[in-house]
């Protein structure tokens, strides 16, 4: 779309709203190959959940960026983050989760590893002449607790996570004051037809929220009131409820200050840690699967004093209503943006507003981070 800048009376160029990316930004094999390498590979992704690697011996594994990992939890107690893979012939080393007896044994010749990823044996490794086993360990990835996640990030270099994100964890503790006493409950998950970046963006705006969401509009959160606040990397959604109250939670003070109220820190690239009304904990991925595919989680975390009937209800529902909607909403703009009659559109920032939810400037932001990690070539899309 051309859009032409009229010169107001003064001569002064008229204000130029600010165009979402072109449409190949999110159809484009080669560049979703980019972002793989320049995004997803050095953000910080979560792995699991840190519960499943509380006890020593402990593991999780976890596919981030197309590359497995495992989560070990030390006899020493610190946790570690390794590429699943052995350092002989490269057999995938752990499957799913669970609890290792000595060492992490590999499945086709048995080179034996410690949990701290050094190798302690390797069958006939005396017979070797040359071969040092002290010499090899498995390759280790960057890992961290938050909350009651364990993230993990591939690039070695990358700012540790209160450097990316300062004060989310701090504010989500604050926020959620129990959230150390929910447990995992349930995952929901969706297969979007769209790229990553159409199911971040839609995340991310709530300009959609009144048309498309009734009954998050009804039962959940006051649009009018959504607030989206931007910071360097995250942004921090909030909303107070709606005027006709919370329908949607049962409402149980002891959640903590703020158990009638949203919060939500959306995490770039494609993360965002919800507390919802009644101290409800969510965790939201948006795991891309092709150019336009992605893979969306939903983890919904609950404290004891949610009783197991309404957490089943309050996860149907989700899964039914808001989930559902997203789902159609998401696939209809990638056929949008596969369209020739289609290429870019006005982002609706408003400048009276800057942080109401209805803006999409969370999204103009997105866009920039976007710009930021792909690379010079990128900065003038
Ligand atoms: S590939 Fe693991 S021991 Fe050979
Ligand atoms: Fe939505």
């Amino acid at each position: 779309m051309a859009l032409v800048q009229p010169a107001n009376d003064t001569g002064a160029a008229a204000p130029r709203p600010q165009l979402t990316l072109p449409a190949r930004c999110f159809t484009d094999p080669d560049l979703y190959n980019i972002e793989l390498q320049r995004i997803f590979r050095r953000s910080w992704q979560v792995a699991g959940n840190a519960s499943d690697v509380a006890e020593p011996g402990t593991y999780l594994t976890c596919r981030i960026a197309d590359q497995d990992l495992a989560v070990v939890r030390g006899r020493d107690g610190e946790l570690r983050a390794f590429y699943n893979i052995c350092q002989h012939r490269g057999h995938r080393l752990l499957n799913g989760k669970g609890t290792l007896k000595v060492t992490i044994t590999c499945p086709y010749h048995a080179w034996a590893y410690g949990l701290d990823g050094r190798l302690r044996g390797a069958p006939n490794a005396e017979n070797v002449p040359g071969f040092d086993p002290d010499s090899v360990a498995l390759a280790s990835v960057r890992v961290e607790e938050v909350g009651n996640l364990v993230f993990v990030n591939l690039d070695a270099d990358a700012p540790a996570f209160e450097e990316q994100f300062p004060r989310v964890r701090e504010e989500l503790a604050a926020f959620a004051p129990r959230l150390g006493e929910t447990q995992f409950h349930h995952r929901s998950t969706a297969m979007l037809d769209c790229n990553w970046k159409v199911a971040i963006e839609n995340y991310g705006e709530c300009y959609h929220c009144r048309h498309a969401h009734p009954s998050l509009t009804a039962g959940l959160i006051d649009p009018d009131a959504y607030r989206v606040e931007l910071h360097r990397n995250h942004h921090r959604h909030s909303s107070a409820p709606p005027a006709s109250g919370i329908t949607l939670y049962a409402i149980d003070e002891a959640a903590g200050d703020h158990s009638r109220e949203f919060a939500a820190w959306l995490l770039w690239p494609n993360i965002s840690l919800q507390v919802n009304p009644g101290g409800n904990f969510c965790v939201f991925q948006y795991l891309p699967d092709g150019v336009d595919r992605t893979i969306s989680h939903v983890d919904w975390h609950f404290g004891p004093w949610v009783e197991p009937a309404e957490r089943d209800r309050i996860v149907e529902e989700h899964r039914r209503d808001t989930m559902q909607e997203d789902i159609g909403l998401v696939a209809n703009v990638q056929i949008g943006l596969n369209n020739d009659g289609y290429d870019r559109g006005v982002l609706m920032i408003d400048q009276a507003s800057p942080q109401a939810g209805y803006s999409e400037h969370s999204v103009a932001h997105m866009q920039d981070l976007w710009r930021d990690a792909m690379g010079e070539a990128f900065t003038d899309i």
